[in-house]
């Protein structure tokens, strides 16, 4: 019982969904063959024969599925946790001794609030709240459940995080038949239960990438945080999507090269072809056809393709920036406008020349401030100010800048940040940009912003 709704966003969504899980797939990243046996595949506890229980792709459902405070999406069952499906089933007492599974729920809080709580990953069974971070047992836990989520029942289904700006503040959903907990975080909680939607409770449910999904048994379902919406085209069967088995997937053999690539490349020196970062703290790195976000590292590294969040914009980008809740994308001489919302919907009529746009040509990079209307706009070593909010647009004379070469250009509240090659330069403001008489310090972009390690 799907409730349905003819709305664009919807659609989009779905679409989206479908491209991004079958990415996600893909990051499983396991060597196999189309006659690969899934125990082949996840070798199982040598300990264990009696049960398919430690064959994750048998279709018996997980108990809880998080991610933990590194980014790694864990998946339990049974005496069993996968940790990002890379690594063969384990038993959960081997990782956490405190706890003898099968657990009930499990999920990563998200209390901005409360720095020594926030990020810590909670593993919940029976009566009790166990809270780990970085692999340790936090001091005074296990706690009851009462005591720790006052309102919330023992020997839940499922829980999962929900950070302020999904949800109105930061909240815990908890399920158990048929109901949800709604616990808002802070110093007086506030527990609300709610009427679940779908005929099947949630076994488990979890947050990834500011996406919402339940798991019933081999299935599962996207939902919205607050207001419990399901997209069209659900359920969908887990081992198409989340987790990788033979014979199954959603495109898995054509796209695992590319993205497997892509996903590495973002360690190598090869520039990107643009940053920009939004009002919201959104920031993404595009190369060719794809990109990443860079803010959202907790949830770990993925390369998106570009029509995951922008369904109709194809081919590399030359610049991205923000202004009023749009996000533009300069490609050659043509503009795209896209609303930015929990989606980004094309605005029509677009693409369209930018000259007639934004009265400018062909460039390298261009970037706005946050909460700014002014435009600034990069090719060569020259750089040129707009005035967004003037229409005509007005540009200003331009000026010169020390850097030769520019590949993107971002702006937030750190400052604005000038790219090229592997090489990104920081400056505190545009004025600073303006004035400045030599290259300041050079920063890797790979190691400073992609993470990684060498
Ligand atoms: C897959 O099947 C082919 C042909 O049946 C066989 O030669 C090959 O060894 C099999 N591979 C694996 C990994 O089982
Ligand atoms: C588990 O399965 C393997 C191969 O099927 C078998 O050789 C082994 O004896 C089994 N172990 C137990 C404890 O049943
Ligand atoms: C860990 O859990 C397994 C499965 O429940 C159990 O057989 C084993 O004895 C446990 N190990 C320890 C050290 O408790
Ligand atoms: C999973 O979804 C399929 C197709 O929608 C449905 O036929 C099946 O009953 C579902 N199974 C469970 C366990 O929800
Ligand atoms: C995978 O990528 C490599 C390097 O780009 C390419 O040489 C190879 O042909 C690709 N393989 C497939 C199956 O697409
Ligand atoms: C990038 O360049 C640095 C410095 O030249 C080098 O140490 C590093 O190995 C390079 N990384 C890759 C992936 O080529």
């Amino acid at each position: 019982m799907v409730p349905s709704s003819g709305s664009m966003k919807f659609l989009f969504s779905v679409y989206c969904l479908c491209c991004s899980l079958a990415l996600a797939v893909t990051f499983s990243l396991i060597k196999s063959k189309h006659n690969d046996t899934g125990s082949k595949l996840y070798p199982t506890h040598p300990e264990d024969n009696a049960t398919s229980l430690a064959d994750p792709c048998s279709p018996e459902g997980f108990d809880a599925v998080t991610l933990d405070d590194k980014g790694l999406m864990h998946y339990f069952r049974g005496h069993y946790v996968w940790k990002g499906f890379r690594t063969p089933a384990a038993f959960i007492n081997a990782t956490w001794p405190e706890i003898e599974g099968p657990i009930d729920a499990a999920f990563r809080i998200h209390h901005k609030n409360q720095p020594e709580a926030h990020e810590r990953m909670y593993l919940f069974k029976d009566d009790l709240v166990w809270a780990y971070y970085d692999g340790k047992l936090v001091a005074g836990f296990p706690r009851r459940i009462s005591e720790e989520f006052p309102g919330v029942p023992g020997h839940l289904d499922s829980a999962v995080e929900c950070p302020s700006g999904e949800c109105k503040s930061d909240t815990v959903l908890f399920f158990k038949e048929g109901s949800v907990y709604v616990y808002v975080l802070g110093e007086t909680p506030a527990v609300k239960k709610r009427a679940w939607p779908l005929p099947q409770s949630c076994s488990a449910a979890v947050r990834w990438l500011e996406k919402y999904y339940c798991f019933h048994g081999v299935n599962f379902t996207r939902f919205t945080p607050v207001s419990f919406e399901i997209p069209l085209g659900y359920p969908l069967d887990t081992r198409d999507y989340f987790i990788h088995c033979p014979g199954r997937g959603h495109g898995f053999e054509t796209r695992r090269n590319y993205t497997f690539l892509s996903v590495k490349d973002r360690c190598s020196n090869r520039s990107f072809d643009a940053f920009s970062s939004d009002d919201s703290g959104r920031t993404y790195a595009f190369r060719g056809s794809y990109f990443f976000r860079t803010d959202s590292k907790r949830d770990g590294w993925h390369a998106w393709l570009l029509s995951h969040n922008w369904k109709e914009l194809k081919g590399k980008i030359d610049a991205a920036f923000s202004w009023e809740n749009k996000m533009y994308f300069i490609q050659g001489s043509q503009v795209t406008i896209f609303l930015s919302d929990q989606f980004y919907t094309l605005v029509q009529g677009y693409p369209r020349p930018s000259q007639e746009e934004l009265g400018i040509g062909e460039l390298d990079a261009a970037f706005t401030c946050p909460h700014s209307s002014q435009l600034y706009v990069i090719k060569g070593n020259k750089i040129q100010m707009v005035d967004l909010k003037l229409s005509p647009r007005a540009t200003e004379q331009e000026k010169v800048i020390v850097h030769v070469h520019v590949d993107g250009a971002m702006c937030n509240t750190e400052g604005v940040h000038i790219f090229s090659g592997p090489f990104f330069y920081r400056y505190t403001d545009v004025a600073s940009l303006l004035s400045a008489k030599e290259l300041p310090e050079a920063h890797r972009i790979s190691t400073e912003i992609m993470e990684c390690t060498q």
